[in-house]
């Protein structure tokens, strides 16, 4: 099969932990027969530098042109970037939420599990971490408090910033309609989270998402406010199979899920759209202050390739193969720092992409 990939290396960590995912494709097409196509294009910090914006229109184009995206990730350090001297919507990040707008990428999966390779690194009590979890987030991504009106005025010499949160029944439908369709694959639960004791958002959200269940009587769904379910993921991970909530509360959540598996350098993610047509990228950020070092864990990413070849490509095979090959290489002794624990093999980057792709079989 010939996959025809846009490749966003970005700024920080991103370049080398897409070089690192590329290796591991590349040994993909070799052993399974396939052919990779890489474009590269520029976004975020790498962007601006070039182009003055954090996305072109071109940038776009190569994009759509592809069948799927792998990103690693863009921003530089908030306090010290001169990217930040730039108007908001110049600014890194913009370029990222141009880039999920355009492309319609609404839904957001963000696996969270727990590797027993990595419980040590769980900084959970042992009580809780030997129950394991395997999680997955379903975030809607295209709209809520990231895209709603905002400003910043002066009302009688007083400064007053203003966010809008808004979101319609057929964005809140077809979010649902994914994270159920998804739970029908797994354990068949879904927890709808929301913040209905106080916002009207959420209470539509509540109501659309009863009505999206009712077609699927096999799954068993829960509502959860946002706040107890901040609380719940670190008191009983190991209740909820798949979180469907909105942005800015997926955004928070997906946060904290990351870190109770062990490291946040392990978690991959997909932002889809209504075809096959999909972004993937690691749930961590650009790491600015360990760029360059390969220190950088890329195992996220290379597990952000394998969702791209599940989703965009229907290669389950090829996909569970780089799964395997990642706990392997963990059963095999072998962390990046971020992972690292007594008796372990201390690798970087670099040697960790290859140490997966040797395991490919
Ligand atoms: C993420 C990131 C982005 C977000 C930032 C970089 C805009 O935190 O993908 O979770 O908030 O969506
Ligand atoms: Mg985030």
């Amino acid at each position: 099969m010939d996959l025809r990939i846009t490749c966003i290396p970005g700024d920080g960590i991103g370049p080398e932990i897409v070089a690192e995912a590329k290796k591991v494709l590349d040994k993909v097409a070799e052993v399974y027969g396939h052919k990779m196509n890489y474009t590269d294009i520029l976004m975020g910090g790498a962007s601006i530098d070039v182009h003055g914006v954090p996305l072109t229109d071109e940038a776009i184009a190569t994009a759509k042109a592809a069948d799927a995206v792998l990103m690693g990730s863009i921003g530089g350090n908030t306090t010290t970037s001169p990217w930040y001297k730039l108007p908001p919507n110049l600014r890194p990040e913009a370029g990222l939420l141009k880039i999920r707008k355009a492309l319609n990428l609404f839904a957001n999966l963000r696996p969270a599990y727990l590797y027993s390779e990595l419980a040590g690194a769980c900084p959970l009590k042992e009580e809780i971490s030997a129950q394991g979890f395997d999680m997955l987030i379903m975030r809607e991504l295209t709209g809520g408090l990231y895209f709603g009106d905002r400003k910043t005025i002066e009302e009688n010499g007083v400064l007053k910033a203003i966010d809008t949160l808004t979101y319609d029944e057929n964005e809140i439908r077809r979010i649902a309609i994914k994270g159920f369709d998804i739970a029908m694959k797994r354990r068949k639960k879904v927890t709808s989270v929301d913040k209905a004791n106080v916002l009207d958002s959420s209470r539509l959200w509540r109501k659309v998402v009863e009505e999206v269940a009712k077609d699927y009587p096999e799954v068993t769904l829960e509502h959860m406010l946002v706040d107890n379910c901040a609380m719940q993921l670190v008191k009983d991970p190991a209740q909820f199979d798949v979180i469907l909530t909105e942005n800015m509360f997926g955004d928070i959540l997906s946060d904290e899920a990351s870190m109770v598996t062990g490291s946040i350098g392990m978690l991959s993610s997909a932002s889809l759209n209504d075809t096959k047509f999909g972004l993937y990228e690691p749930s961590h950020g650009s790491a600015p202050d360990i760029a360059g070092m390969d220190i950088a864990n890329p195992i996220a990413t290379i597990l952000s390739a394998s969702m791209m070849l599940r989703y965009s490509f229907d290669l389950d095979k090829e996909a569970d193969a780089i799964d395997a090959a990642v706990k392997k290489v963990l059963q095999d002794g072998f962390r990046t720092g971020d992972i690292m624990s007594e008796g372990c093999t201390k690798v970087g980057c670099s040697q960790m992409g290859s140490l997966i792709a040797e395991r490919i079989a």
